[in-house]
């Protein structure tokens, strides 16, 4: 009886050593087929890699570098037109006079008409609606040169429209 139970122990540990060697040729051979597969990149992490290590200020060089940065200056100039008119974008026809128009409109410096209703009278005549095309798109009278959008380039048509009401209401 008590043999018997040796030889069981000794077979049945050599069953265990056995199996115990299966799994350490198994586990290495796990290790080795995973160190031979490529590594997938995850987009997500990439996207946020490039991000993080983006040069703070781009420098656009050679033909692709012409490219972009003729897109930058096109996104920059329509984030102007979106909200980067002069003096805040506003409407208020005064706040335009006081700080662009009244320079010649003022005094009537450089041949713009007195600021007197005398002197505004036969451009009244003219009608609002000419008034507005001659401040908006600039106009050469007798008297002198009256430059595109009181030479701001960047004021908007309604910018332009409040400050020559403004005008006419304050000199008619
Ligand atoms: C650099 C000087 C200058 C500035 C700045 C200027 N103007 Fe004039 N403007 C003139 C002159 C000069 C004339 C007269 C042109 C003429 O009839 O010979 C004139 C004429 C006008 C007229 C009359 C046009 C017509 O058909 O008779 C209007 C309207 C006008 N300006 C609006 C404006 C407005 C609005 C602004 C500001 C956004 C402005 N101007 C800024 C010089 C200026």
């Amino acid at each position: 009886m008590r043999h018997h139970d040796l030889v069981f122990l000794k077979r049945f540990s050599l069953v265990i050593a056995a199996l115990f060697g299966v799994m350490v040729v198994l586990i290495l051979l796990g290790l080795f087929l995973n160190s031979r597969k490529p590594i997938e990149p995850n987009p997500i992490a990439e996207a946020r890699t490039a991000e993080r290590i983006r040069p703070l200020g781009a420098v656009y060089a050679g033909e692709t570098g012409a490219a972009a940065a003729a897109a930058a200056a096109a996104a920059a100039a329509q984030a102007a037109a979106a909200g980067g008119a002069p003096y805040g974008g506003t409407l208020d026809g005064a706040v335009i006079y006081q700080n662009l128009c009244s320079a010649c409109h003022a005094t009537g410096a450089g041949g713009a008409p007195a600021p007197t209703a005398a002197a505004w009278a036969p451009r009244i005549a003219k009608g609002l609606e000419t008034l507005m095309k001659h401040a908006i798109e600039g106009y050469q009278g007798e008297s002198g040169i009256m430059p595109a959008r009181g030479g701001n380039a960047r004021l908007t048509d309604e910018q332009v429209r409040a400050s020559v009401e403004y005008m006419v209401k304050k000199y008619q």
